[in-house]
């Protein structure tokens, strides 16, 4: 299955498709944290409509987050923009997409997200709410409900890197995304092929 991970740096929702023998790319501005060769650096734009089967993507939420309602007054014009970027992701002509943000304005402005996950559900013992839109994939499921509760990212020192340690995917939430839905595409077509 071609995949698309965009706007990610970090990889990991990559490299989780590709252990799974998926023709998988992460996209972003910034270069790929782990030097991949399977990156494609720069406006992920130029690449939405190279015949992906699914695309993951994780846009900028510096505008749309509720958490930084306070500044929304101010950047009305950013958060504009913002939004634009999402309805174009969200519109892209892809048969599967998932788009990811925390708990964000897309809500009222665009829809409802389609779930809300945890990464307590997938293995790490912290809470951050993010919210799933999702086209043509099923609800992603719960791999290891763990007892931990803790809001690591308000513990974080301030510093320039604090956006990406906030924003990197955690490893139990790319897992379950490239299980659950790197195989719907296989299956659907081994059906077919018989
Ligand atoms: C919230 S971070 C997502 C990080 C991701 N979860 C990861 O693990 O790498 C949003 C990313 O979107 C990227 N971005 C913003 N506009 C973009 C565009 N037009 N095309 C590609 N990437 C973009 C930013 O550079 C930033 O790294």
């Amino acid at each position: 299955m071609k995949v698309l991970v965009a706007c990610e740096y970090s990889g990991r929702v990559r490299e989780a498709f590709r252990k799974l023998g998926h023709d998988a790319w992460s996209c972003d501005l910034l270069p790929a944290e782990d030097d991949s060769p399977y990156h494609y650096q720069g406006d992920v734009m130029a690449i939405i409509n190279d015949g992906w089967d699914l695309m993951i993507a994780h846009p900028p939420c510096t505008h749309l987050a509720v958490s930084g309602a306070r500044w929304f007054k101010d950047k009305r014009q950013e958060q504009e923009d913002a939004l634009d970027f999402v309805v174009g992701l969200l519109s892209a002509n892809i048969p599967m997409i998932a788009l990811e943000n925390p708990i964000s304005v897309i809500s009222s402005r665009i829809r409802k997200p389609d779930q809300i996950i945890q990464p307590w559900q997938f293995g790490h013992g912290e809470t951050k709410a993010t919210c799933l839109w999702l086209k043509n994939l099923p609800k992603l499921e719960p791999t290891n409900v763990v007892e931990g509760r803790e809001n690591r990212v308000h513990r974080m020192p301030p510093g320039p890197d604090r956006w990406k340690e906030r924003s990197r995917t955690f490893q139990g939430i790319a897992d379950a995304m490239a299980q659950q839905w790197g195989g719907i595409l296989a299956k659907e077509g081994t059906h077919e092929d018989h």
